[in-house]
């Protein structure tokens, strides 16, 4: 582990959601941050710090914004190699491009040669944390963990639970999906930063019985996640009404068999009834907000104002591969785009907030995650905020910290991401200018 370090820049801590006090007021932007044993150890002026820590190295990313890592909240790692594939609508999608490409993680060398590739990928794009599914495979699982605690990350995935509805080879059973995931568990849940969320993929492709199976392991291991998806397309939501006839509506699929919780994660969640909306804010479940993914299957538009209005939390996501991006910038964009065709001008404070501190809140890790504080793991990034000519002529015009924001929000990609450190060690430089 690397020793005492200060980071010098835009050191952006927020204080409060900047959905529940006024949106500029929910940060408060610091010289300077000091990291040490893994750990941010205080925020402040370079000065003080330097005082505190006279033997501190110090990278100075003046003019940078520097970030909690982003927490993408909703991924399929397994995805990555058909990232971007053409023409399809969710349930086409997943025939012709999804279920050939996860039959190819019964190999345990593919899996891995992906799990690197995708944390290459993610890593260049200063995303620090992921929940992932994988494949039905518990290698898949195997090899996602593995390359995560070698990269240092913290880090949740689960096997992908389907014994319906899915080509032969990648159907469990109810059985045999409960005793894999208990496995995976027992090995993984807890180990290091790791932790283990119990993963149907979604109602089509799970019978009542592996739902119940999977159900009595979420209550056999609460503290667990347990991650799916919930009405995403209207072809979906009409096949779910087929299936599950007794089903009051597609939440009821889940909250039937002991899948509805605190700790449960709903991804999209776009086309919901009332009475799921009134019990999702009631049990307090997030509904992870995937804007690229949205738009690219034709998914239809999250009204994010309405969801925080009803008090479900939001995480966001990129929902790599049926999202057309690995970048939390781009699919912040795409979040304010959404936003701006429901009615509603997201604030700069709000999109950044959702990619940090409100995906960690998605995901129970609120108290170590997703804001820049004492006490908290030191995951961050920093961030160039002229990093091609076209931000960087916007960005000279800013007035405020914001403004100089919005521009790489809505044009950035990785090439604004000049450092991330993963639990305090620095893990990527990227041409930044002037430091040691
Ligand atoms: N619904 C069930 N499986 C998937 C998936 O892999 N991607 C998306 N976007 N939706 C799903
Ligand atoms: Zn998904």
């Amino acid at each position: 582990m690397a020793g005492a370090q200060i980071i010098t820049g835009h050191v952006l801590c927020f204080t409060a959601s900047p959905f529940e006090v006024p949106a500029a007021e929910s940060a408060r932007i610091e010289e300077a941050v000091l990291v040490r044993d893994g750990s941010v150890a205080d925020v402040g002026t370079l000065d003080s710090l330097r005082q505190a820590a006279p033997e501190a190295e110090i990278h100075r990313f003046d003019k940078h914004l520097i970030s909690p890592g982003f927490v993408d909240a909703h991924v399929h790692y397994p995805q990555t190699a058909i990232i971007a594939s053409w023409g399809k609508r969710l349930l086409d999608w997943l025939e012709q491009y999804t279920f050939p490409e996860e039959m190819k993680f019964q190999d345990p060398d593919y899996a891995r040669q992906i799990a690197v590739r995708y944390f290459d990928l993610t890593l260049a794009n200063g995303t620090t944390t992921v929940a992932s599914f994988c494949t039905s495979h518990p290698a898949s699982v195997e090899a996602f963990f593995a390359e995560a605690q070698a990269r240092g990350l913290r880090a949740v995935a689960g096997k992908t639970c389907m014994d319906c509805g899915a080509p032969k080879g990648l159907c469990d059973t109810a059985q045999s999906a409960y005793d894999d995931s208990k496995a995976l568990i027992e090995r993984w849940h807890g180990a290091d930063r790791l932790s283990y969320a119990i993963t149907p993929r979604f109602s089509p492709t799970s019978t009542p019985e592996q739902l119940e199976a999977l159900g009595a392991l979420w209550a056999a291991h609460p503290d667990c996640l347990m991650q799916t998806h919930l009405s995403e397309q209207k072809e979906e939501i009409l096949k779910v009404v087929s299936l599950f006839p007794e089903a009051r509506d597609y939440l009821d699929t889940y909250e039937a068999h002991g899948l509805l919780g605190a700790r449960g994660l709903y991804g999209h969640a776009i086309h919901l009834e009332p009475r799921e909306r009134a019990r999702l804010a009631e049990v307090g479940a997030s509904v992870i907000h995937c804007p690229t993914s949205n738009t690219f299957i034709g998914s239809g538009l999250f009204d994010l104002t309405a969801r925080v209005a009803d008090g479900i939390p939001v995480g966001l996501a990129t929902d790599t591969g049926g999202g057309s991006s690995f970048s939390m910038l781009r699919t912040m964009a795409a979040a304010y785009e959404i936003a701006q065709l429901t009615g509603t001008a997201l604030h700069p404070a709000q999109l950044w907030w959702l990619a940090t501190a409100g995906s960690a809140r998605a995901l129970h890790m609120s108290d170590k995650i997703g804001t820049v504080a004492p006490g908290m793991e030191a995951d961050l990034v920093a961030i160039e905020l002229a990093s091609t000519p076209g931000i960087a002529q916007r960005n000279a015009r800013a007035e405020n910290i914001w403004e100089a924001v919005f521009p790489t929000i809505m044009m950035g990609d990785d090439r604004a991401v000049k450092a991330v450190w993963v639990g305090g060690d620095k893990v990527l430089k990227l041409n930044a200018k002037g430091n040691g």
